[in-house]
């Protein structure tokens, strides 16, 4: 079967059936009059070491109003990046209704906000890892409201559990990250195994 993007209805929930399965950035914001906003977003990657780059996409408007995430980064220039785990997997559902944006959806979620060293915005206290982040660029792609920002941003602070890091090897049995399938179906971890790359050598 061929499905051509322009002419197949809602190519969208092929694309995002068959890019599986996807981390999901938990991202932490604060408008520039004080309002913190939490929201999933799994349109989400490292892009880049050197500057230690990551990249997340939200739409502009849902439809209904316009996406808090988006305009807080634009307003500030920065957010947090809280890695989504099992454990906190039913709380970050919670966060994703479209609330009005002066909702704070850590109240809402039952999870606790903290501090952080380098940004405004608070971390997630029950996520493992946090990455503070300080915004690169926004791409805008596509168009009408279809239109996405693509946010790119340095991590200039990341916060891990120390239970999980042995040196630079992070324990993924014990960091247990949630992947995201398509709509509403999502994955464990639990079922891991090594595999080593090979090494060329034109001498054998
Ligand atoms: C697991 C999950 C992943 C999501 N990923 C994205 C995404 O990558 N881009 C996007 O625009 N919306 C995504 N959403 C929807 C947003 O989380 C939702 O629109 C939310 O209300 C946005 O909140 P905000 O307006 O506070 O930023 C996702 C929702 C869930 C549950």
């Amino acid at each position: 079967m061929k499905l051509e993007p322009s002419t197949f209805d809602n190519f969208y929930r092929v694309l995002t059936g068959v890019i599986v399965p996807r981390p999901i950035a938990f991202v932490s914001t604060m408008s520039s009059d004080g309002v913190v906003n939490l929201a999933p977003y799994s349109f989400f990657n490292a892009v880049a070491s050197d500057p230690p780059t990551i990249v997340f996409s939200s739409t502009r408007h849902t439809g209904v109003k316009r996406k808090d995430t988006l305009a807080n980064i634009e307003e500030t220039g920065e957010f947090i990046v809280n890695v989504v785990v099992d454990d906190i997997a039913e709380a970050m559902n919670i966060t994703a209704a479209e609330y009005p944006e002066e909702v704070n959806e850590f109240d809402l979620a039952g999870l606790t906000p903290v501090s952080a060293d380098l940004v405004k915005c608070p971390r997630v206290q029950e996520s493992p890892v946090n990455m503070e982040c300080r915004l690169n660029q926004i791409i805008s792609l596509g168009s009408g409201e279809h239109q996405h920002g693509l946010v790119i941003g340095e991590v200039i602070m990341m916060h891990v559990r120390d239970d999980i890091i042995d040196g630079h090897r992070i324990n993924h049995a014990l960091l247990k990250p949630t992947g995201r399938l398509a709509g509403s179906m999502y994955c464990r971890t639990s079922d891991v195994y090594e595999m080593p790359r090979p090494i060329y050598n034109p001498e054998t």
